[in-house]
């Protein structure tokens, strides 16, 4: 039986520094480690008050049932919430928190990244010298995009969406944009059009994705829309994997259908399709979206100040509603 005032915290795998320091200083918190696996998580989780998961932690009827009656919070270390089944959660009134914003211009910088990598194959070229392979310059070789005088369609107006279309608006890009709602305030700022996925697709040079990972967003780009997008255009995901149908997209690079991709997400990572990896034109990143320490930094403290806010009976800074 514990005291009232003794709250258990477990960290299913790690939290940086910065966020388990303002936790260990009023709560006992125990972390699984960053290779731990599920059977110690489900060992770990009895009688905790609130639980911090990450993208890669499944949080589903199983795990909540480990935790038992006493689980207040389920706090996770990213914006996307793909992971965690929130109707279980609401059957058991446990409050979930994300962390949105504090990771916007990472991500977004991110992805301009990967776009000016994608639109000038850097992958394929820098393989190609890394092993010897380069012969001298070559007028004809790697002819890439330029963003400037290019339409970026951008899937999904979001915090990450809008930042990302304000770097490329920087770099002289018309952006189009679609989502299920008008986003008047982004049209104004960016002068941006909303469009049917389809005609953005068809329209833009760059077409990159940020979007949430949902019944209605699985495999949203198939054949069907990497063939609409077509050779003379890049597609750019850093949302969330389950977006793309990845056979279908490593077909298209093969092919020549599609002009290039780069990715920082994948549906099962972390494991690839070798077909990817052996797809041409095409940057692949292990998900460092986030990665700043500016960022995660930030993203700990957040997930520290919620789960001391529910575990105090106060609100929690960023629930998800
Ligand atoms: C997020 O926050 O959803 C990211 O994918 C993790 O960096």
């Amino acid at each position: 039986m514990q005291d009232a005032s003794h709250k258990l915290v477990i960290v299913a795998r790690t939290l940086l520094p910065a966020g388990l320091e303002a936790l260990e200083d009023r709560f006992e918190v125990r972390e699984g480690g960053i290779d731990g696996t599920r059977e110690q998580l489900l060992g770990l989780v009895p009688e905790a008050n609130a639980l911090i998961s990450d993208p890669t932690v499944k949080v589903d009827d199983e795990l909540l049932d480990a935790a038992g009656d006493a689980l207040m919070i389920v706090a996770n270390f990213a914006v996307g919430h793909d992971n965690i089944d929130l109707e279980a959660c609401r059957r058991r009134e446990i409050v979930v928190t994300n962390t949105p914003n504090v990771l916007i211009q990472a991500t977004a910088e991110l992805a301009l990244g990967l776009t000016l990598a994608a639109a000038r194959q850097m992958s394929d070229a820098e393989r190609e010298l890394r092993e010897g392979r380069w012969r001298g310059w070559d007028p004809g070789a790697y002819l890439g995009i330029e963003l400037s005088g290019a339409t970026v369609g951008v899937v999904g107006m979001g915090g990450i969406g809008r930042r990302y279309s304000r770097l490329v608006k920087s770099l002289g890009a018309q952006v189009v944009y679609a989502s299920p709602r008008p986003k008047l305030e982004a049209e104004r700022a960016l002068d941006a059009h909303r469009l049917e996925l389809p005609d953005l697709l068809a329209a833009s040079d760059v077409v990159s994705l940020h979007a949430p990972a949902n019944d209605e967003t699985h495999h949203l780009i198939g054949r069907p829309e990497l063939d609409r997008i077509g050779p003379g255009a890049i597609l750019i995901n850093t949302s969330r994997g389950p977006l793309v149908d990845e056979a279908e997209l490593a077909a298209a690079l093969t092919d020549g259908r599609l002009g290039g991709a780069g990715l920082d997400v994948y549906e099962h990572e972390p494991e690839i399709p070798q077909a990817l990896l052996d797809a041409p034109r095409c940057v692949l990143l292990p998900h460092i979206g986030s990665a700043t320490s500016l960022s995660r930094d930030a993203m700990a403290l957040l997930v520290a100040d919620n789960v001391a806010a529910v575990l105090e009976g106060r609100e929690p800074r960023t629930p998800i509603a």
